[in-house]
């Protein structure tokens, strides 16, 4: 999979030595400009907008997102739990299965819950009606899958074959919307308006018998808006045509958008050796700190690096592959010409990993966790806002 992102914005003038390594470092200002951009949006078309907590839950940062957001998306009760801690504003929660045990606080704590199936939402009729009763105040959606495939890796497309996200919307009746508000999809994965539209095209014709019993239709999150060539007028003028054919209120609710190269993760050359090419082991892992190199995969863009492509045979000018300190043989990054000589103690940054880096990280090996930055590029203010320890290992550990 190939990454449209990879912009260094300020980063390409900030000192990778004044943080720990590794470390994660967010630009508060590059998440104000993405934040602005949304929220532009959000006013133009007249709809609302969530971040999604499952790409970028810093919540540090939850009062820069408040400012500008509707409230925010979560994927479960944690995700809710850390909603009503530290977020304002609404709260979408959707999770492919509900358990009994958490659904009574999830109905608490959201003011929209989004069923995967009728058939969910209809055994847990009892509870809904308990938590009703004990005064809660959230409306009903129902996640449908469009049966329009958009996605470029079937792993990221919740409409490839078989797909287990939303009700197929052939499936919709009357009876399966009964003391529903709402129907939500998630089908793109930074994409553009098009497949957007295209979507729309596809499901409208299903969705349009119900209009009238809907108060709000949700187009989850995958939109790539915040990349400077998305066609957000396009997007503007289709979200403003939709809302007034279906009467609905339309929520969208992006997370890697939010956060789009508005953070580093900066490590450290540990050792390098010769094995068929250079190589060199670093103190970031690929499994441990951006596991979706490896899941995606894809190559994260390096900061200062030079093109591969322009490589010519020059001894000491050779790509190097790096990789991380795990055991793990395919823990390996990628292979770059970096900005800088490549041996021990040399710093360097990953672009593009505010989203689905910070929030996936693990301690597989015991290989430390990063520690989280926010920088101002604007004020050059920087604070460490978190610095994880040999304790925090053992504590997940029994
Ligand atoms: C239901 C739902 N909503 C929103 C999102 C956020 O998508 P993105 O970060 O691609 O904008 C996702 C991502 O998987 C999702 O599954």
């Amino acid at each position: 999979m190939e990454t449209r992102a990879g912009d260094p914005g300020a980063f390409a003038h900030f000192d990778l030595n004044r943080v720990d390594s590794p470390a994660f470092v967010v630009d508060a200002a590059r998440l104000r400009a993405n934040l602005s951009v949304l929220a532009d949006i959000r006013d133009r078309a007249g709809i609302k907008i969530l971040a999604a907590l499952k790409a970028f839950s810093m919540w540090h940062v939850a009062p820069i997102i408040g400012e500008y957001l509707d409230g925010v998306c979560t994927s479960g009760l944690w995700e809710a739990r850390l909603a009503a801690e530290h977020y304002t504003g609404e709260v979408a929660t959707y999770c492919a299965a509900y358990t009994a045990e958490d659904l009574p606080e999830i109905l608490r704590l959201s003011d929209h819950v989004i069923f995967n199936t009728p058939g969910q939402h209809a055994r847990f009729a009892t509870e809904i009606k308990a938590a009703c009763e004990s005064g809660n105040q959230f409306d009903i959606g129902i996640r449908i899958n469009p049966l329009h495939a958009e996605g470029e890796v079937p792993r990221y497309d919740p409409c490839a074959p078989y797909s287990r996200l939303g009700c197929p919307v052939d499936q919709l009746t009357p009876d399966s919307l009964e003391g529903v508000s709402g129907l939500h999809f998630h089908s793109l994965c930074e994409q553009d308006f098009e497949p957007l539209e295209r979507t729309w095209a596809a499901v409208k014709p299903h969705l349009a018998p119900y209009f009238n019993k809907l108060k709000w239709i949700n187009f989850g999150g995958g939109h790539h808006v915040t990349r400077a060539d998305y066609q957000r007028e396009d997007l503007i003028s289709f979200l403003r045509v939709v809302k007034a054919e279906t009467g609905c209120e339309i929520y969208l609710e992006p997370g890697e958008a939010v956060a789009l190269d508005a953070g580093i993760l900066v490590g450290t050359v540990l050792d390098t050796l010769h094995n068929g090419m250079p190589l060199a082991v670093t103190d970031i892992s690929a499994t441990c700190h951006m596991p979706d190199v490896i899941e995606a995969p894809y190559r994260p863009a390096m900061l200062g690096e030079l093109p591969i492509d322009e490589y010519e045979d020059a001894e000491g000018d050779a790509p190097v592959r790096l990789g991380g300190p795990s055991c793990l043989a395919g823990d390996v990054i990628g292979d770059y010409r970096m900005g800088v000589p490549c041996e021990p103690g040399a710093r360097f940054a990953f672009l593009d990993q505010a989203h689905y880096s910070m929030v996936k990280t693990t301690t597989f090996n015991g290989v430390p966790l990063p520690s989280i930055w926010l920088w101002d590029s604007e004020t050059d203010a920087l604070e460490c806002v978190k610095r994880f320890s040999w304790e925090d290992f053992r504590n997940r550990l029994s």
